[in-house]
């Protein structure tokens, strides 16, 4: 399935892009988002992608290729933002997108092993310079600390039990083997495949998603110009959590009490939120592409 980049037009919106202005687009993916940032940044703003997988980038590369140098890319994560930039000699940004998550190419190119649809090796990596694959972590972890990583990242309330059954099974090889597995101890729930959450945990941990978000969001904060936007697109509440956490503390001032011990150092707030609540897809646009149904949009912007 091709993939629609999701809240298009609102990241447009809440990016503004304008003529010289310089952007990133800190998970270009396919380019479908810096696209639109490109055109609206006309004739001669530029833009640099970053993306952990060469795969992604080679279709980024088709699709921004019409904007010749204006259009940079690079094989890196985001949380590398500040080298990235250091290295182009841009010392500022207007704006920045994190799309987070993975991309519809990922989830049905069968032999990354995102998805428990096709039968494929577990790998689930977005880069593949990255040296654990999700079949590391399901035969090496100990069974505690595989129902602590279902748990903590799949929010899955069966991980102990599916936890042990993995362990009971290994070696696991194949996504298939480890569907079968989670089907075997845990019931379907509703119309929710019941390894859903199971290939989400494992995702999130072979690649440290929640850790990098984390990691990224002020790194990010310090590239942008002042008036300069941040967009941040998350696909699950473990992730929305972080951001929403970080742009409401960084958008206060931090002032300590009269007459209590100093406990934390005062600092003015960094940030403006643009909006207090996520922007979520149309009915629409749900319609059209189910992928953006758990999409929320967050927007900050530097002071
Ligand atoms: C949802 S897709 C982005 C789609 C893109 N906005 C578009 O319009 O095509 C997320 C992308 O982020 C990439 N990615 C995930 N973690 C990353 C990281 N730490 N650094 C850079 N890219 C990352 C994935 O490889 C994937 O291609």
């Amino acid at each position: 399935m091709k993939h629609l980049p999701v809240l298009y037009k609102e990241i447009i919106h809440a990016l503004q892009p304008h003529a010289s202005g310089r952007y990133v687009d800190g998970t270009v993916g396919a380019g479908g988002h810096a696209r639109g940032i490109l055109e609206a940044c006309a004739p001669d703003g530029q833009l640099l992608g970053l993306d952990l997988d060469p795969q992604a980038l080679a279709l980024a590369r088709e699709t921004l290729a019409p904007f010749g140098q204006r259009a940079r890319l690079a094989q890196a994560s985001y949380t590398s933002i500040s080298q990235q930039l250091s290295q182009l000699g841009w010392d500022a940004v207007d704006g920045i997108l994190l799309d987070l998550g993975l991309s519809s190419m990922q989830l049905d190119t069968p032999e990354r092993g995102f998805s428990f649809q096709h039968d494929a090796p577990l790998d689930m990596r977005f880069s593949p310079q990255n040296p654990t694959t999700a079949a590391t972590l399901v035969n090496m972890l100990e069974e505690d600390e595989l129902a602590d990583l279902l748990y903590r990242y799949g929010e899955e309330s069966d991980g102990r039990r599916i936890a042990r059954a993995i362990v009971h099974a290994r070696p696991l090889q194949t996504t298939r083997q480890l569907a079968e597995v989670v089907v075997g101890v845990s019931p379907r729930k509703g119309r929710v495949h019941p390894a859903t959450q199971t290939f989400q945990a494992l995702r999130i941990a072979v690649n440290e998603e929640l850790d990098s978000v984390t990691e990224a969001l002020p790194k990010a904060v310090s590239a942008l110009r002042s008036g300069g936007r941040l967009a941040v697109i998350s696909f699950h509440s473990l992730e929305d959590r972080i951001v929403k956490d970080f742009f409401r503390e960084q958008s206060r001032d931090l002032v300590n009490p009269p007459y209590e011990p100093i406990y934390e150092h005062e600092r003015k707030a960094i940030l403006k939120e643009v909006n207090r609540k996520p922007i979520l897809p149309s009915e629409i646009e749900t319609a059209d592409n189910p992928r953006a149904r758990s999409a929320k949009l967050r927007i900050a912007e530097k002071l």
